[in-house]
């Protein structure tokens, strides 16, 4: 007897490097802040498009260009793309994986990103800077979710793979990798509790994630 798991769906998840993460994030961090009181453009793009958040997804994109800090966490990634790369055994003969877009996500409470794929790129991820108690995780969907037909529904503790939908956490520090079909959302950004410490706290603290696409042509 055999079973075959055929077309698996992979997604990468790794701490992006041994030891001092958090000095990278608090670089990280101030420039995320920083882009956000420069970039009019993409507060106002943020206002239609990103209710509650900010993302210079529709402005600055390529961010990896502009800041030595942002340059740096592009080397820092290369070696996940890589391993992703092997993992799913592609023939990059002649080409290379090279990072295309680079932007910032800033969620506030209330703030959510709904479902999505990123057209035009051939692997995607998100790498965590900052990440409140409560802070949502990506949240993946089974690509084959539109031809399940008659299949029943899961068993509320079903394995991992065999689930319809799959949220894995943001955790900061960590990386997560995929390839750019696979659709995933954001939840919403939960409001302090009244009352409570972080409630009080001004301003709320925000999940603070990078987002970038690598393309191979
Ligand atoms: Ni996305």
């Amino acid at each position: 007897m055999a079973l075959h798991s055929l077309f698996p769906t992979r997604v990468y998840s790794a701490v992006l490097q041994r030891g001092n993460w958090r000095a990278l994030n608090s670089r990280l961090l101030q420039e995320c802040l920083q882009l956000r009181r420069d970039d009019a453009a993409g507060r106002s793009w943020s206002i239609d498009n990103y209710p509650g958040g900010y993302t210079s997804y529709a402005s600055v994109s390529r961010m990896q260009q502009f800041s030595p800090t942002f340059a740096l966490l592009e080397r820092r990634l290369a070696r996940h793309v890589r391993l992703l790369a092997a993992t799913l055994q592609f023939d990059l003969t002649d080409r290379q994986l090279s990072m295309t877009d680079c932007w910032v996500n800033i969620m506030g409470p209330q703030a959510v990103h709904g479902l999505h794929l990123h057209p035009l790129a051939t692997l995607s991820g998100t790498y965590y800077v900052q990440t409140p108690r409560g802070s949502p995780g990506l949240k993946f969907e089974d690509p084959r979710l539109d031809r399940y037909m008659a299949a029943p529904p899961r068993q509320p503790l079903a394995a991992i793979d065999n689930r319809p939908w799959v949220v894995l956490p943001a955790e900061a520090g960590r990386v997560l990798l995929f390839e750019s079909w696979l659709r995933h959302e954001v939840a919403a950004h939960p409001t302090p509790a009244r009352g409570s410490a972080a409630a009080r706290s001004r301003p709320p603290a925000e999940r603070v994630s990078i987002s970038f696409n690598y393309g191979w042509f």
